[in-house]
């Protein structure tokens, strides 16, 4: 009874927690779905109205780059779309160094002169965030790098100085790793590498219901995990590095290269960090428009018949506590789609069952296509991959 209890109460305080932090920090400072995979489904083209959650906005912009007629990034919390509207002013702006340094290198020497001159472009919420955070891009910061800021970034910060810094061999395995061109080289790096990596500070760092709630994950997610993964949440985590540490190709992953290192390398980059990709970001930049809100309420406020819908894993998040508003999201989805518009999520589970029974009768899913693309996804940390077609 009394474990029952501080059991339901830890749940509560955990559930309270992740709602403290995403009602008031920037938690992703990076997309952290591959699209690259994306692509591959999503068949983008000049006609397609395309409605995706935010999110860091790196994937909105690699989107832009299949020139598709609409973007609508749609974000409950307002400051991941203030980060998407300001790399948005920066490429507005037309210079690729003030865009490669901020957000390839993490800084910027004249980050204070850049922001004045981008600042009057920015709506009045991206205006009055960056005011207070732009320091986060400050090369003189302890930190050094915009990818050490906002709550995933602080614990990838925290996580990668535990690893540089405990000793130079391992250091050396990880930066050789970050480099390795084929996956025998991979596999022999790792072998080194893994046993160092499952110390007690990061046992203990999974355990601890902050450390999940600053990247983001919030408890219907670990309970997912906790229930149906042999091995639990460490189970799972080590599993899934092991896997995309080993299985798939390294040298273009810019997902695990800049938590390590806090930037990308001209080389190992998302896409619309390119600088050939540039001049195309400039001239689609009025086809994205951010939108702070759920994905109903968005749906409510700009009713259409769109082509495509990319929910990341939210759905895990609602499947949980709120199974009326994932219902509601999807009777909305429908409402708003049109025969034929395509649909990707993720979720940390192996399985969608919690989909509400009566949308599969409206979807047509593709798993041996998806079952294959998720087993090259450089994030790796998703349970599955799902696209859909609406019938
Ligand atoms: C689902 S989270 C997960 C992170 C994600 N996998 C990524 O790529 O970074 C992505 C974003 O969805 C937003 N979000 C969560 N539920 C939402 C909802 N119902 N409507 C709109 N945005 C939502 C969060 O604020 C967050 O910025």
């Amino acid at each position: 009874m009394v474990k029952q209890l501080s059991a339901q109460l830890g749940n509560h305080a955990h559930d309270l927690l992740f709602k403290t932090i995403h009602q008031r920090y920037l938690i992703y400072n990076m997309c952290w779905e591959d699209p690259r995979i994306d692509r591959q489904l999503l068949g983008l083209d000049q006609h397609s109205q395309v409605v995706v959650l935010t999110s860091a906005g790196c994937n909105v912009l690699d989107y832009l780059l299949d020139a598709p007629a609409e973007i609508h990034a749609v974000d409950v919390n307002p400051r991941q779309n203030a980060l998407l509207q300001l790399k948005l002013a920066l490429i507005a702006r037309g210079d690729f160094s003030d865009l490669d340094q901020m957000f390839r290198q993490g800084s910027h020497p004249h980050f204070r002169e850049l922001y004045a001159v981008l600042r009057p472009q920015l709506p009045p919420y991206a205006a009055a965030f960056w005011d207070k955070k732009i320091t986060y891009f400050d090369p003189g910061n302890r930190k050094r790098s915009f990818y050490y800021h906002g709550t995933c970034g602080t614990v990838a910060w925290l996580v990668s100085r535990q690893l540089l810094k405990s000793g130079r061999k391992l250091r050396g395995y990880l930066l050789d790793l970050l480099d390795a061109q084929t996956l025998t080289e991979q596999r022999e790096l790792y072998q080194q590498i893994e046993p160092a990596l499952w110390g007690r500070f990061s046992a203990w760092l999974l355990r601890q219901p902050t450390a999940l709630a600053l990247l983001g994950v919030p408890r219907p997610q670990i309970q997912l995990i906790q229930q149906q993964y042999p091995g639990g949440i460490i189970g799972y985590v080590s599993d899934k590095l092991r896997y995309v540490l080993t299985e798939v190709l390294i040298h273009d992953n810019y997902f695990w290269r800049a938590y390590l290192t806090g930037s990308y390398t001209a080389s190992c980059c998302p896409n619309y960090l390119r600088e050939e990709h540039f001049p195309q970001l400039q001239s689609h930049l009025d086809r994205v428009q951010s939108h702070d809100a759920t994905v109903s309420a968005f749906l409510r406020a700009h009713p259409g018949q769109y082509s495509h819908f990319v929910l990341l894993d939210h759905q895990d998040w609602l499947a949980w506590h709120q199974p009326q508003a994932l219902e509601e999201e999807w009777r909305l989805i429908l409402a708003n789609s049109r025969p034929g518009s395509r649909i990707l999520l993720r979720s940390a589970s192996d399985n969608i069952r919690f989909l509400p029974d009566w949308t599969r009768q409206a979807l047509r899913f593709f798993p041996a296509l998806t079952e294959a693309l998720h087993r090259q996804d450089r994030v790796g940390t998703y349970g599955s991959l799902h696209f859909a077609e609406v019938a």
